[in-house]
């Protein structure tokens, strides 16, 4: 495995493999990784010849300093777990090196309309500093195909506009979201809880779960819906964020003519908010159920 931290070597690298004829794909994370990483490097490895990881903690997508101070950061542990998935190259820039001039004079990328509403909402700035380092490191390591998780929906729909508006001639692959036995969503914010709010954290998944139900069973009042997983979400100790109940293709409100909604939900426990998410086929009334036997989600 190489590692590169410098942007012009990392591109004689990427410019030798496009000489030889070898396709590329790229999972940017923020290192951390577990699990979830591992199973987005080994989708990536079914769709090219060679898998290039960046880890960078992204300055631009925290909108509260403390919160990107505490990201945890554990670097040796990352290589290693890279090393042993046989990727070929890691990218680990500083921000020094990502944005030489500081974030304020940084040209931005904005994707409208999905940036600025659901998480969006509540994290100004958020989706802007996704796009924006995503469309770096892009340029950087011009992948054939990038892989993202599906835990995180909007910005994988984000991302997807993106591509597509800018006519990036870019794969995006979506990876099904990987869970622990007891359901909750494999997270790097996982290992900021403590143990009691760890015991507490798969309530999330169960809450999802009992809303799409609620819904299968034919309850269209989504506000009471909410409004009843918020309560049950307290009962259990956690501090509700936001639950959204939307169409999958758009995120605006469901309407008779969705096929699929989603529902979008976070949480706080302590000061780590965990997101999650489930479709639910209105159509056929089909949703994907997840179960605490099946770790493995496909939404
Ligand atoms: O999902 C993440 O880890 C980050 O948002 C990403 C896509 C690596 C951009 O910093």
């Amino acid at each position: 495995m190489q590692s590169f931290d410098d942007i012009a070597l990392l591109r004689e690298q990427i410019k030798l493999y496009k000489r030889e004829g070898r396709k590329v794909a790229f999972v940017p994370t923020m290192g951390n990784l577990h699990e979830g990483h591992l199973t987005l490097v080994r989708k990536a490895r079914e769709h090219a010849d060679v898998v290039v990881v960046s880890i960078f903690v992204n300055p631009m997508q925290f909108e509260r300093a403390d919160d990107l101070a505490n990201y945890p950061r554990t670097m040796e542990a990352d290589l290693e777990k890279l090393s042993a998935e046989a990727v070929e190259v890691v990218f680990t820039p500083t921000p020094e090196m990502m944005y030489p001039q500081g974030l304020d004079s940084h040209t931005a990328v904005e994707v409208p309309g999905l940036s600025n509403i659901l998480e969006g909402a509540s994290r100004p700035g958020h989706f802007r500093g996704v796009a924006t380092v995503v469309t770096k490191l892009f340029n950087i390591v011009q992948p054939d195909v990038a892989c993202f998780g599906k835990k995180d929906f909007q910005q994988l729909a984000v991302i997807r506009k993106m591509v597509e508006d800018l006519a990036m001639d870019i794969k995006i692959v979506g990876v099904a979201t990987v869970r622990e036995m007891d359901g909750l969503a494999m997270s790097s914010r996982n290992n900021l809880l403590t143990v009691d709010e760890r015991q507490r954290a798969p309530v999330l998944a169960r809450t999802m779960r009992w809303i799409s139900s609620a819904i299968r069973g034919g309850r269209d009042d989504y506000a009471s819906v909410v409004e009843d997983a918020n309560d049950q979400l307290r009962a259990a100790g956690l501090n509700p964020d936001e639950i959204f109940i939307r169409d999958s293709r758009t995120l605006q409100a469901v309407t008779p003519e969705s096929k699929q909604a989603v529902i979008l939900m976070s949480a706080f426990l302590g000061n780590v908010r965990l997101i999650d998410n489930q479709t639910l086929d209105l159509a056929s009334e089909k949703d994907e159920v997840v179960t605490e036997e099946s770790h493995s989600e496909a939404n």
